[in-house]
């Protein structure tokens, strides 16, 4: 569905993503993971058009996407969760999630969606009305992907979704993680939580400055020494 080749993202005089490769398939989970700086961010802007490539492709089933508008990306059924969860804080719960389903044609088909969201974070429809930041951390946190699903994404890239999170609120996003990969959605995972993302995702890409320093299997990778050293504590 996605394959991203020789991505380059440039800032300035930095090389934040350098000639990076990998490709996902329909109904999958991939875990980009790495270190802080390693460029994952960037390479989730560049796939959701909010970061201006510098080189490369990005191929969203066949079609070359990079430096496509934002919006446009969007409306190709890309979906991004940004990193820090940007809600609107001073918006409600079900403003919100209409602004996520603004590329719906239908007021029926908005409410139909809505009503599937509620279904599924039960949490939101609590606080429908209540105002995003008055939301906890993890709620924030599923009001921001609610919001992403409203518009029906085949392809969901998600930034960091556990980070400061409790425990327990984490298992609820990977739980929820697991039931979107099981209901047939494409999943790009960020995650810092490397012994989780490599629990969930089939394949998994390494970055390290810029570039994939390793790929393969998520389980092949979660017995890797480089990886069991660098991210899962020996
Ligand atoms: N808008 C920007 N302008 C200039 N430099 C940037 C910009 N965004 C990111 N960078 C730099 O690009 C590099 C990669 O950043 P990026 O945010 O993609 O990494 P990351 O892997 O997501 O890191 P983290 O785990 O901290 O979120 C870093 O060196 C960062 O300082
Ligand atoms: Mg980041």
């Amino acid at each position: 569905m996605l394959s991203v080749s020789s991505l380059s993202v440039v800032y300035g005089e930095v090389e934040a993503v350098s000639r990076v490769d990998f490709a996902l398939e329909k109904g999958q989970v991939l875990a980009l993971v790495g270190a802080n700086g390693a460029g994952k961010s960037s390479t989730l802007g560049a796939i959701a058009g909010l970061v201006r490539p510098a080189g490369g492709a990005i191929r969203l089933d066949g079609r070359d996407i990079a430096g496509l508008p934002a919006e446009q990306i969007a409306r190709m059924g890309v979906a991004l969760v940004p990193e820090g969860r940007r809600i609107f804080q001073s918006l409600t719960v079900a403003e919100n999630l209409r602004l996520g389903g603004a590329v719906h044609q239908s007021a029926a088909d908005l409410k139909e969606r809505m009503a599937e969201m509620l279904d599924l974070f039960p949490i939101l429809r609590r606080y429908f009305q209540n105002k995003g930041g008055n939301l906890s951390g993890g709620e924030q946190q599923m009001l921001a992907i609610a919001r992403a699903l409203m518009s029906r994404p085949r392809l969901l890239l998600l930034d960091e979704p556990s980070l400061g999170l409790a425990p327990q609120v984490i298992d609820a996003v990977f739980d929820l993680i697991e039931q979107l990969k099981h209901s047939g959605l494409t999943i790009l995972l960020v995650e810092q939580n490397v012994s989780l993302a490599l629990d969930v995702a089939e394949h998994a890409v390494v970055l390290a400055n810029g570039a994939v320093a390793l790929t393969g299997p998520a389980a092949e990778l979660a017995n890797s020494d480089l990886v069991r050293q660098a991210y899962l504590g020996g």
